[in-house]
């Protein structure tokens, strides 16, 4: 239960709230939607598989792990989790900066922008400028702080009270808007309906966004699940539990769409030109015109800073872990120097917003798809037998789903990620 806990938390973040809906947007709506609820299905599920596999068959740390099972020259794929996770995190921790915000906006003002100028000069004065660095560090300290100190339990309790607390929240808002919001019906089209011309039109483009959106979410593609896969008991079912954590997480990114369609639709602007700021403007938006709103809202956004946390304190746990095993640090030399250089390398992004693009950029459709790669190929054609073994136990009885699993990581599976790889890295 604790596994399931921590990889939920980890999981569930700024990728299902944050990054999910202005990818949708960017991508088409449907057509995205369409192609990465695929990729997370074929590709995804069976990738949260290869990382749980080397984990719990080793019981080490990334790094370690790949060089027991692999020998020396794997563990340099454990260098590439380490530069992805330093990248990652710095603008991951800027953007919960900019929930943690809004989040004391409410609290001591209420929200009460409502017009498109309102809404976005409230963006910018929270994404931007000093209050950014500063919510960027309080972020920071509070991650560090946790890893340093080695809080396990709390982090159990908080992923308890913060999911069901966003579903139940997230669930309000799309009944909001569908009885709400004269728009909405427009913005279900445009979120459901796929259209495939734009598929085949845009697939250079779609391609490695939805892999790389896919992997963000689920965590894939740094080692952090081959990290808490290390603690995990052999009586244990993989497949189960990753059915578990990846339909929560799908489930709620797909919830995130219907909440914040009908209010992109309302304002009447165009869907496919949302950025990061989609989630911020439609929300304020929500939560200052519906009765309750402030609360609901103060509510809701401490409660992403929350999954935020969760999600950021399993990259440097990954970080710090590295440090501790590779240098023979102590822990909380190691947490703070990571903490530390992950907050400076974050500061561009709070001065201009052209760095969390490519932070972005790299991080996700390249690094991450890159990393998930690896592993792929690893646990495919280096330790097969190993890999099946590990998979099988724990279950009774799974038939021929073993061997597909085998094959589909060994060949299809790798051949979409060179290609998303290839399109990412060139697009970038
Ligand atoms: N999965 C997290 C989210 O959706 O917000 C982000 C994340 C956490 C990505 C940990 C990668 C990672 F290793
Ligand atoms: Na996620």
């Amino acid at each position: 239960m604790g596994f399931i806990l921590a990889a939920v938390g980890s999981a569930v973040g700024l990728g299902n709230i944050w990054r999910f809906p202005f990818q949708a947007g960017a991508e088409g709506g449907a057509a995205f939607l369409f192609v990465y609820l695929g990729f997370i299905a074929l590709i995804g599920f069976p990738a949260i598989l290869v990382e749980f596999v080397i984990g719990r068959r080793t019981k080490r740390n990334p790094v370690g792990a790949l060089k027991e099972l692999g020998g020396d020259r794997w563990k340099y794929v454990g260098g590439i989790f380490v530069v992805t996770g330093f990248v990652l995190l710095s603008y991951y921790s800027v953007v919960a900066g900019w929930f943690f915000q809004y989040f004391i906006t409410g609290l001591f003002e209420g929200y009460t922008a409502t017009t498109p100028e309102e809404l976005g000069a409230a963006f910018g004065a929270a994404s931007s400028g000093t209050s950014a660095l500063l919510a960027h560090a309080a972020f920071m300290i509070a991650v560090t702080g946790i890893i340093v100190a080695g809080i396990r339990s709390g982090i159990e309790i908080a992923v308890k009270v913060m999911v069901p607390g966003i579903l139940f929240i997230l669930l309000g808002l799309a009944a909001y808007g569908a009885f709400a919001i004269p728009e909405a019906s427009q913005a279900y089209a445009y979120y459901l309906q796929p259209d495939f011309s734009v598929i085949a039109e845009n697939w250079q483009t779609l391609l490695p966004a939805a892999a790389g959106q896919a992997f963000f979410t689920l965590s894939l593609g740094m080692g952090v699940m081959i990290t808490y896969a290390s603690y995990l008991g052999e009586d244990r079912n993989l497949a189960e539990d990753a059915a578990v954590i990846v339909s929560l997480d799908t489930f709620i990114a797909v919830l995130v769409g219907f909440v914040v369609f009908p209010f992109i639709f309302q304002a009447g602007a165009d869907p496919t030109e949302v950025g990061p700021d989609a989630i911020f403007v439609s929300l304020a938006q929500a939560f200052a015109t519906i009765p309750g709103g402030r609360l609901l809202g103060v509510v809701f956004f401490g409660m992403v800073v929350i999954a935020a946390l969760s999600s950021a304190i399993s990259i440097l746990e990954m970080l710090a872990s590295y440090l501790i095993d590779e240098f023979k640090w102590e822990r909380p030399k190691a947490a703070a120097a990571a903490g530390l250089a992950v907050f400076v390398l974050g500061i561009p992004v709070t001065i201009d917003l052209v760095f969390l693009d490519l932070f972005d950029g790299l991080a996700d459709s390249v690094l991450l798809v890159l990393g998930a790669l690896l592993v792929v190929l690893f646990v495919g054609w280096v330790i097969p037998e190993d890999g099946l073994d590990e998979l099988t136990t724990g279950v009774e009885n799974i038939g021929s789903l073993g061997s597909i699993w085998l094959w589909a990581v060994r060949i299809p599976i790798a051949i979409v990620l060179v290609i998303s790889l290839y399109l990412g890295a060139t697009g970038y």
